[in-house]
């Protein structure tokens, strides 16, 4: 079996602008975009329809295509434009539309094109959302569509035969200059983040034989040697006992692969780096979670593989803010262990000191989440972050709560909560705020040690919050439990099944915000 190496694209995309009329567009399939609430066909539309004989006026105008979010239509040109093929996507209701719909359009498109081995594909879908969204803000959408619905894993698939096609060729084309080059700036920010997202998700996809934790810690050295401004230092298990790292070494106590520390650190702008502000993102990495000695049922165990996610979110994030030569400083604290049950795990009971010097009874070892990510955190508070925020594929109560639409968010900070919430909206990886009060960090008391790593039977979600933000101290923190957000269990037209990348534009969204704020 392959060992962790350098992460190739597995679906090299490349995305460029092209300024071309419409019509003489020489590519495989034109994408253009629909929506339902409106009779006839919009200005490109029209003049297509025009050329193309009335085909996709009468088709409207029949029924037979209402402009559904999600529906789509493909007509053949047969030699009357330059494209060989024009699809047409629905968008649903002009005034729903956000810009997640263009993203979505140009993912299912994306996902099209892939399965019908199309080499080259031009969107003209910002046409349709003009002038509700600015053409960066589209064109951005329309990039990272276009990489999460082209994404396939496939790795260990040997041989050729489904002959999937290894590169997709996209353009974003318009006939105007000047547009274009908007076009081209949000398209760039697109590119790095889409392309971010799709490394997340090979990473995460690998399985737990592939990925244990020194594997990915070389993960993490391979994309700090080959991106500039970026540095990692990984602590092993010796050194982590060293530093007291109770938590991690627990957790990690059963598994013939030791506990990695990962630590990325991004500095932005050298000369100034020093008076630039410092985010801190934690990540959980449990490369396996068995449960441990309190072990999980068997059914759907092998997804526990994806419980590494929030910290491949977190390195696809820093290497997105790297690659945009964002103006920050950026901390990834990278807890990563295997959760085995064994002879030399931990067990329910134990009672254990971490990084902060609070000590922690141990009820139940699949609560491990929570013990990587108290050392994480004091490890970030002690580098004096002045924010932090963690991301973890943490409890399955918050998948009872929300369902896997959104992702729990849990603060010490209702300024920090609200600039999370408007990055949820701009990146369309929503996020819903739940309590972390102090009725929850109650519950988290233990009658032997300072705390204990389970609850009541009742929110869960929430006592592991309320654990986890007494390791903040007074640091502005915020949590996002993307248990059930990691992974999309079913494909869909817009995406393949298996790990969704989930928090990587959240992220790199909210540090653009961070950034373009503290430059006002
Ligand atoms: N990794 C799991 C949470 C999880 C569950 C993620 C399902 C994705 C899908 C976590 O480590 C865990 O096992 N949590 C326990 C906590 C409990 C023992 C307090 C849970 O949610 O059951
Ligand atoms: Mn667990
Ligand atoms: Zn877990």
């Amino acid at each position: 079996m392959k060992t962790a190496g350098k992460t190739k694209e597995i679906i090299i995309v490349e995305i460029k602008t092209r300024q071309v009329d419409f019509s003489r567009c020489d590519t495989d399939m034109l994408v253009i975009g629909h929506f339902s609430d409106s009779k006839k066909p919009d200005r490109i539309c029209f003049d297509l329809c025009k050329l193309l004989e009335g085909d996709i006026g009468r088709m409207i105008q029949l029924g037979d295509f209402k402009g559904k979010e999600g529906t789509s239509a493909i007509f053949y040109t047969n030699g009357r434009i330059a494209p060989n093929r024009v699809l047409i996507m629905g968008l649903g209701e002009k005034k729903k539309a956000t810009v997640d719909t263009v993203r979505k359009a140009a993912a299912t498109a994306a996902n099209k094109a892939v399965g019908m081995k199309i080499e080259r594909l031009s969107l003209a879908l910002h046409r349709a959302v003009e002038p509700k969204l600015d053409l960066e803000t589209a064109a951005r959408a329309i990039a990272e569509g276009t990489f999460l619905g082209s994404y396939r894993y496939d790795e260990y698939v040997t041989g050729t035969e489904n002959g999937r096609l290894g590169a997709l060729s996209v353009e974003i084309v318009e006939p105007d200059e000047q547009k274009r080059k908007k076009l081209d700036a949000g398209a760039a920010i697109g590119i790095v983040i889409g392309r971010a997202q799709s490394y997340a998700r090979t990473i995460a996809n690998r399985p737990g034989n592939v990925i244990n934790p020194p594997a990915l810690a070389e993960e993490a050295k391979i994309l700090a040697r080959t991106t500039p401004g970026m540095t990692c230092t990984i602590f092993d298990e010796k050194q982590m006992s060293a530093k007291g790292m109770g938590g991690i070494l627990a957790v990690g106590s059963g598994s013939k692969t030791p506990p990695r520390f990962i630590v990325l650190k991004y500095t932005g702008n050298r000369s100034q780096a020093q008076r630039l502000p410092t985010v801190g993102l934690v990540g959980k990495a449990i490369t396996f979670d068995s449960g441990g000695i309190s072990i999980k049922p068997s059914a759907n165990m092998e997804q526990m593989k994806l419980d590494k996610s929030g910290g491949i979110a977190v390195m696809a994030t820093i290497k997105a803010a790297a690659e945009l030569k964002l103006p920050v400083n950026i901390y990834a604290i990278i807890p990563s262990a295997e959760n085995m049950p064994s002879g030399s795990s931990c067990r329910p009971g134990d009672i254990v000191t971490t990084l902060s010097g609070k000590t922690v009874e141990i009820q139940n070892t699949d609560a491990e989440g929570r013990m990587i990510l108290c050392d994480a955190i004091h490890y970030a508070v002690k580098e004096d972050c002045d924010v932090i925020v963690d991301i973890a594929t943490l409890t399955g109560s918050c998948m009872v709560a929300l369902g896997k639409y959104m992702a729990g968010l849990m603060s010490n900070d209702e300024v920090l909560a609200r600039q999370l919430q408007k990055a949820a909206e701009q990146s369309g990886e929503k996020v819903w705020p739940m309590p972390c009060t102090d009725e929850y960090a109650e519950e988290m008391k233990s009658k032997i040690a300072d705390l204990k790593n389970i609850g009541s039977k009742w929110g869960g979600a929430c006592t592991a919050a309320a654990f986890l933000r007494q390791f903040a101290g007074d640091k502005k923190w915020a949590h996002l439990d993307i248990a059930g957000m990691d992974v999309f269990e079913k494909p869909s037209d817009s995406y393949t099944e298996g790990s969704s990348g989930f928090g990587v534009r959240l992220l790199t969204t909210y540090l653009l915000n961070f950034v373009n704020r503290s430059h006002k």
